[in-house]
């Protein structure tokens, strides 16, 4: 397993992580759990704050909250002086109580329901990323209800298919759901009426074209082509845009031959790109905010699970069963997605042997990994799995009423708690059971 940040294999051949030995952590939490290297997410955070200075354009790094949303992982966003990407009440809900700024809050969505909007004008969000019709005139109105100015930029799809890992994860393309297309003229119509509304302010345009891409075409595409729609905004309607949002989609190293670039290199082809482009548009280049999720938290994050069962079927596989699974990492039954793994109690063995993880659902498809070269796997290993950060814990389920596990950030051989693992009364919390069929708990 590639080691990622500050994992090392220490004398005692154990996995270790922030300066913690993961056999330690999981005597504190036990497993599974989602062990966060608090100074790799903060170095990623750094590498973009640090590119964007660098090029001596305006900026905004917006943190993509989806890809891994909780109390503690907003305050380090705002330590860093990262803004907030929030797509829902709850992400909202989640900054507001952390203590996020507001105003560098960017409220995404295809279908905000009236009380999201409500909830975020009230907060004073700093701005709301619209993606169709019905939600600007709807803006408007609440906007207009609540006496609010509220600033917006307009989603757009510029026509870019990038190479994301799935299809799923493509959004730039015509044919998405999000956003107002620009080849067909819907863009530019959404600029002609937004512009028009008296409770919204247009700040420009946003696009994001995809997740987990490795190369920079993609982006300097789409900055081109939003820069030919800026000057034809521009030349025909007379309207400015200070700010371009190039959404978020920068790649990581989950496994071996996954080529991602460095952060830098990213945003350098951005701000080069529009500098060139947008050169001459308006009298100053517009701000650039983006929206990385998934490369500032990704590969920070290490799933570390404690081995069970097995089955041998000779000459087909080995199969090894983990305590967790598709709950706490559902991307490989949804996307096919491919990990890397080691038995982080016994890390300096050779490899023996070659085993295919699974998870613990009563489901077929609940495999973490095929094929893993492994030393020989003993019932109570500790199996750690990297790369887990993003799209894990905020994607994880209570599939199989099987519980959530915790998640600790670690550090300078620190471990805190950040998510507590739910407990079998949180499973039920929400059950209600009508009095006409309730019954006594069975207590025995
Ligand atoms: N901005 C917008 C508008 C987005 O839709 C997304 C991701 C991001 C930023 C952050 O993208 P990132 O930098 O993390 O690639 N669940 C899938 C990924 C879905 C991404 C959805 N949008 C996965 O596990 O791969």
């Amino acid at each position: 397993m590639f080691l990622h940040g500050t994992s090392r294999i220490n004398e005692a051949g154990h996995l270790e992580i922030g300066g913690c030995d993961v056999t330690e952590l999981k005597a504190e939490y036990g497993t599974p759990l989602y062990i966060m290297d608090e100074q790799l997410i903060r170095r990623r955070a750094r590498e973009y704050v640090d590119a964007f200075t660098a090029s001596g354009l305006g900026f905004q790094v917006a943190y993509a909250s989806k890809a891994f949303s909780v109390m503690a992982m907003c305050r380090i966003a705002d330590e860093e002086g990262l803004s907030l990407d929030v797509v829902s009440d709850g992400e909202l809900y989640t900054a507001l109580q952390a203590g996020f700024p507001a105003e560098r809050i960017h409220f995404h969505g295809n279908n905000k329901t009236p009380d999201e909007i409500e909830m975020a004008i009230s907060a004073g969000i700093g701005c709301f990323v619209v993606d169709n019709l019905v939600e600007l005139r709807l803006l408007q109105a609440i906007a207009a209800g609540k006496g609010a100015s509220v600033k917006i930029l307009l989603r757009v799809t510029p026509g870019v298919e990038a190479h994301a890992h799935h299809a799923y994860a493509s959004t730039g393309q015509t044919d998405s759901k999000f956003g107002f297309d620009i080849g067909n003229g819907s863009a530019f119509e959404a600029v002609r009426l937004a512009s028009d509304q008296a409770n919204l302010q247009l700040l420009g345009v946003h696009s994001h074209i995809g997740s987990q891409i490795f190369e920079t075409e993609g982006f300097q595409l789409a900055v081109e082509r939003i820069a030919e729609f800026t000057r034809k905004v521009k030349e025909e309607l007379n309207i400015d845009f200070p700010v371009v949002n190039l959404g978020g989609g920068f790649g990581i190293r989950y496994v071996d031959g996954d080529t991602p670039l460095a952060v830098s290199e990213y945003v350098a082809a951005i701000t080069d790109a529009v500098k060139t482009h947008f050169a001459g548009i308006s009298d100053k280049l517009p701000e650039i905010w983006v929206e990385p999720g998934r490369s500032i938290v990704g590969d920070a994050g290490t799933t570390l699970y404690t081995v069970g069962t097995s089955k041998e079927i000779p000459g087909v596989r080995k199969y090894v069963a983990v305590d967790g699974g598709m709950t706490d990492n559902p991307r490989p039954a949804l996307y096919e997605s491919k990990y890397e793994a080691m038995l982080a109690n016994r890390a300096k063995e050779a490899n023996e042997e070659a085993v295919s993880i699974a998870g613990k659902c009563c489901e077929s498809g609940d495999m973490l990994i095929w094929d893993v070269e492994l030393p020989k796997v003993e019932s109570g290993d500790l199996l750690a799995v990297a790369c887990t950060g993003a799209y894990n814990y905020s994607m994880a389920s209570n599939y199989n009423r099987i519980r959530r596990p915790a998640v600790v950030f670690v550090q300078n051989g620190h471990s805190d708690l950040v998510v507590r693992r739910e407990s079998h009364q949180d499973i039920i919390a929400n059950d209600v059971v009508p009095q006409r069929i309730a019954k006594q708990p069975v207590t025995k």
